[in-house]
C-alpha cells in the first residue's frame, strides 16, 4: 500500500522545494512531482518537513522518590500530537546496577511506544562491570551515547575521576559523552544552606543552581572530554555561562554540542516567584529557569550554529508529586513536560518572530540530532531511503496550549495559555498516518527501538586528529652519557 503526500513544500535542513512525496510501506521510495498513491494526504499550504526528534526525554523514569508520570503510552503520543515522530530517553542503572540489567527494564517499559525511539545509557557509578559492558551496551544493543550527571550528589552523581574513566573508555570505543552540567557539590551546599536561613520555598531551587554553577561544570566537562579525545554533548544548556564555555570550545577545535531546551528558550526565572506554591512547584527543574537575558544568548546559539539541538528533557510529575516538596524545595520532584509543545512552541518563538528559518527549525529540531546520535539519513530527513517520519506542518493552523486537551498524564502544562500558530495537519511514524487532519490516531506498540552505530564521522575525525598530536618521544640521534 503506498502513501502520497501531494501539493506541499518540503523543507528539510537545507533545501526548500515544491514536490509531493511517494511511501511504500514505512520508507519513502520517491520525491518529485505529479506523484500518485493509493492513498492521497493533501498538503496545499503546509510544509512536508522530517519528524521532529526529541534527544531528551524521561519516560516512566524512578527518580527522588516516585517515578515520572508520561510513560511511553502517553508521552508518546504527546510527542506525535505535536510533531515529533522519536524520542531519546534515558536508561538509567541505579548506582551499582549493571548497565545490561538496566536495559531490560527500560525495554520493557517502551513496549507500549506508539512512536520510534532509542536510549541513552547512563554512567551512575564506575566499575570494572561499568567498563566491561559498555562495549556490549554499544555493539550488541547499539546505543552509542552515554550520559553523565554532574549533579544530584547522593544519587546519579560521578566525580570527576570516574567522568574521566568513562570519557576515556567511550573513546576508545567510538561513542559520545553526554553530560548534565551542573556543580553537584556547590548545589549541596547552597541548597543546605538556604534552607538553615529559611528559604525552603521552589524559589530556594532556583537560587540554589545559579549559571555559575552551570558554566563551570561545562567547562570542566569539556576540558576532560577534550583530553580523553571524545566528543561531548552537553544537554540542557540554560545560560550564557554554560553556551560561552561551548561556542569557546567549538571556536577552539573541539567537538562539543549544546542542546537548549524549548523551556528555557521560552520560560524565565519570575515563574519561581509566583505566590501560587503550585504554580513555582511545577516549573521546578535542573537547571532552572533563568533570567531572561539568558534566552537571547540561546537563541543566537541555535542562529549560529554554537547550539544544536532543541529538546524538552521531558520528564513530567503531577501536582500530587511535586507537593512532597512542601516545606522542604530539595524535596520537589526535578522535571517539566514538554513533549507536545516543542515543535508547535519553537515554530511560533523561533520562526514567527524570524529569529530561525524554516530550514534552521528542522536543523534543529530533527536533522542536527539524527547526525549527533547517527541514525541520519534513516531519521531527520526527506529522501528516498529514509524513514517516513514526516510531519506536514500548517502554518495557519492555531490554538491556545492548554493542559485540558492535552496527551500529556499530568494535570498542568507549563506553557498553559501561549497561543502557538504553526501546527501538523498529518504526522506519520514508519509510514503509518498517526495525526490525520489534526485528530490524533494512537497506535500502542507501534514503535520500535533505533539503533544507533558507534564510530560516526566526528568520533573518526576526532580519533585521527587525537592519534596524529599524541604525545611521542622525540627520535634523538645522540644520548649524553648518565651520570658523571
Ligand atoms: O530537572 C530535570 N532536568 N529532571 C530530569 C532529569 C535531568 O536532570 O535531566
Ligand atoms: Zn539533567
Ligand atoms: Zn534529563
Ligand atoms: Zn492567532
Amino acid at each position: 500500500m503506498t502513501t502520497v503526500i501531494k501539493n506541499g513544500t518540503i523543507v528539510t535542513h537545507d533545501l526548500t522545494y515544491a514536490a509531493d512525496v511517494l511511501i511504500d510501506g514505512e520508507t519513502i521510495i520517491e520525491i518529485g512531482e505529479n506523484l500518485e498513491g493509493d492513498e492521497v494526504l493533501d498538503a496545499t499550504g503546509c510544509y512536508v518537513m522530517p519528524g521532529g526528534i526529541d534527544p531528551h526525554t524521561h519516560l516512566e523514569m524512578p527518580f527522588m522518590g516516585t517515578y515520572s508520570s508520561d510513560d511511553f503510552d502517553s508521552g508518546t503520543r504527546a510527542a506525535l500530537a505535536g510533531g515529533t515522530t522519536m524520542v531519546v530517553d534515558f536508561a538509567l542503572p541505579q548506582p551499582g546496577q549493571g548497565l545490561l540489567d538496566a536495559l531490560k527494564t527500560w525495554d520493557n517499559k517502551s513496549a507500549r511506544a506508539h512512536c520510534d525511539y532509542s536510549f541513552h545509557m547512563a554512567v551512575t557509578w564506575w566499575s570494572e562491570q561499568v567498563f566491561d559492558e559498555m562495549k556490549t551496551v554499544i555493539e550488541q544493543y547499539g546505543i552509542n551515547s552515554f550520559k553523565h550527571f554532574m549533579a544530584y550528589k547522593g544519587a546519579l552523581m560521578v566525580q570527576d575521576d570516574e567522568m574521566y574513566a568513562s570519557f576515556q573508555r567511550l573513546a576508545e570505543l567510538g561513542a559520545i559523552a553526554l553530560v548534565h552540567a551542573e556543580n553537584g557539590d556547590v548545589v549541596a551546599d547552597l541548597s543546605a544552606r538556604l534552607l538553615r536561613e529559611g528559604n525552603d520555598g521552589p524559589e530556594g531551587h532556583a537560587y540554589s543552581r545559579p549559571p555559575q554553577v552551570e558554566g563551570e561544570a561545562t567547562n570542566r566537562a569539556i576540558m576532560i572530554a577534550d583530553m580523553a579525545g571524545v566528543p561531548l554533548y552537553v544537554v540542557h544548556v540554560s545560560c550564557e555561562q554554560s553556551h560561552e564555555a561551548i561556542r569557546r570550545a567549538r571556536q577552539a577545535g573541539m567537538r562539543v554540542w549544546g542542546e537548549p531546551l524549548i523551556q528555557h528558550l521560552t520560560l524565565d526565572e519570575s515563574e519561581y516567584f509566583n505566590e501560587d506554591w503550585d504554580h513555582s512547584a511545577r516549573r521546578v527543574m535542573s537547571p532552572p529557569f533563568r533570567d531572561e537575558k539568558h534566552q537571547d544568548s540561546l537563541w543566537a546559539g541555535l542562529q549560529s550554529g554554537s547550539l544544536s539541538c532543541v529538546a524538552t528533557d521531558h520528564c513530567a510529575f503531577t501536582t500530587e508529586q511535586k507537593r512532597t516538596g512542601i516545606g522542604d524545595f530539595t524535596k520537589i520532584p526535578n522535571g517539566t513536560g514538554g513533549l507536545e509543545d516543542r515543535m508547535p512552541m519553537l515554530w511560533t518563538y523561533g520562526v514567527g518572530t524570524g529569529r530561525l528559518t524554516p530550514n534552521e527549525f528542522v536543523a534543529v529540531t530533527s536533522t542536527n540530532s539524527a547526525k549527533i546520535l547517527n541514525c541520519y539519513p534513516k531519521k531527520g530527513a526527506i529522501l528516498v531511503g529514509s524513514d517516513a517520519d514526516i510531519v506536514v506542518l500548517d502554518p495557519e493552523k492555531e490554538k491556545t496550549i492548554s493542559a485540558k486537551t492535552q496527551e500529556s498524564s499530568i494535570d498542568y502544562n507549563v506553557f498553559e495559555g501561549k497561543h502557538v500558530k504553526g501546527l501538523p495537519r498529518y504526522v506519520l511514524s514508519r509510514g503509518r498516518v498517526m495525526v490525520d487532519d489534526g485528530v490524533l490516531k494512537p497506535s500502542e506498540g507501534h514503535g520500535r527501538f533505533v539503533k544507533r552505530r558507534p564510530q560516526g564521522e566526528v568520533n573518526r575525525a576526532l580519533t585521527s586528529w587525537k592519534d596524529m598530536t599524541k604525545p611521542r618521544p622525540v627520535e634523538r640521534s645522540g644520548i649524553p652519557a648518565s651520570g658523571v
